[in-house]
């Protein structure tokens, strides 16, 4: 009789079989356990979230929104999509939200990807991107990247027939690069020129909101003129609202409508829904939370200086440094209760990722980085 195991793997397609689970941040609760240590002295620099947490303004709103948790959400969010609509000046039936945005980044792959196609994105990209070819059996095509970041160029080379979407995280995760607005626009215009419907484009902007004031550009007047692109953003990181689990994409109406099609009908529950809409007319939380960053990144930055060691300048709410041997810098960080993340899933074996934290929680890294490296 064959095993439970080998008939569950004879009943599963192989494509799905490939695929290497995703590795999130390790929770506090389990560094805790495994370390013997207080949950209260860890700190956790792994996962991108915002360290002021949310705003105040939402908390209100959340504790609102739960006294209504008997009912179902409205299934197309109109509130938040009208909040939306005004504020990137598109109609409301170009938006779609998500439970989350990789929740967005799968309905695209579901309505996009199967076998027999293909999906182009960068060496060292947003490791869901992958996750998603493979989870619909299309074949990925990955292009090197240059100086850790996307090579454009070298992306538009790589399409193929039966290329049918292609991915760019703009600032990217974990390496932090990011396109200036005229770079994406002409390739954006080429890609159209060359490929027109049968390729959309997904530029996801899931750390826009981090982004220097003069780099920011207005990306839904790019959807206004390129029919193929999707952008996608999410309230997970400077809105601090990543534990909720809400995002939205931006397309024209087609394309949004073929979204529609397959993503369920309550996917974005109810407090997320208000929660965002309430993070949205906060603007002085996301100044408050831009000007954290920035001054996090400046203090790290100059940290890796002293250690003499390299990394890559970021446009996101983490740094990319490199260690040498990561995996053993991060257990002995993790020992001492300090949680960054590994990234040799990535394909970058000799550097970890560290969020930007609270001034506190980046002294607390740089101090426990400092012994390792010189003990
Ligand atoms: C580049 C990028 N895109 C999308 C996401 C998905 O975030 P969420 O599903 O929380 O919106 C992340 C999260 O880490 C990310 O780094």
């Amino acid at each position: 009789m064959t095993s439970t195991r080998a008939a569950l793997e004879a009943a599963v397609a192989d494509h799905i079989l490939a695929i290497a689970p995703y590795q999130p941040g390790k929770p506090v609760s389990e560094i805790a356990r495994t370390f013997g240590l207080q949950e209260s002295s860890i700190v956790k620099l792994a996962s991108n979230e915002n360290p002021l947490g949310m705003a105040d303004s939402v908390r209100a709103a959340v504790a609102r929104a739960v006294q209504e948790l008997g009912r179902y959400p409205d299934p197309n969010g109109f509130d938040l999509k009208q909040d939306l609509s005004r504020r990137y000046q598109v109609p409301a039936d170009w938006i779609t939200l998500g439970n989350g945005s990789n929740d967005l980044l799968e309905l695209i792959s579901l309505v996009l990807l199967g076998p027999g196609v293909s999906c182009v994105y960068a060496e060292h990209a947003f490791t869901v991107y992958k996750l998603c070819t493979q989870e619909r059996g299309a074949r990925h095509i990955m292009v090197p990247a240059v100086d850790y970041g996307h090579d454009l160029d070298a992306m538009l080379a790589a399409i193929c027939a039966d290329t049918r979407l292609l991915f760019i995280a703009n600032p990217n995760n974990p390496t932090g690069t990011f396109l200036p607005a005229e770079q994406i626009d002409a390739f954006l215009a080429q890609v159209w020129e060359r490929h027109g419907r049968q390729l959309t484009v997904v530029l996801d902007e899931a750390y826009n909101e981090y982004l220097a004031p003069e780099l920011r550009f207005d990306s839904a007047e790019l959807v206004r003129r390129y029919p193929n692109l999707i952008v996608t953003r999410t309230f997970s990181k400077a809105y601090g609202l990543a534990g909720l689990r809400i995002g939205y994409a931006l397309a024209q109406a087609e394309l949004t409508d073929v979204l529609n099609r397959v993503r369920q009908p309550f996917n974005v529950n109810s407090v997320a829904l208000e929660a965002a809409r309430a993070a949205l007319a906060d603007q002085d939380f996301l100044q408050r939370s831009y000007e954290l960053n920035q001054s996090g990144k400046q203090f790290l930055e100059q940290c890796f200086e002293s250690l003499g060691l390299d990394y890559v300048p970021s446009h996101g709410n983490f740094i990319l440094v490199r260690v040498g041997d990561a995996a053993a810098i991060n257990l002995a960080l993790l020992k001492q209760g300090v949680i960054v993340r590994p990234v040799a899933g990535d394909g970058l074996p000799e550097h970890l990722r560290i969020t930007i934290g609270l001034p506190e929680e980046n002294q607390r890294f740089a101090q426990a980085l400092a012994g390792i490296l010189q003990a």
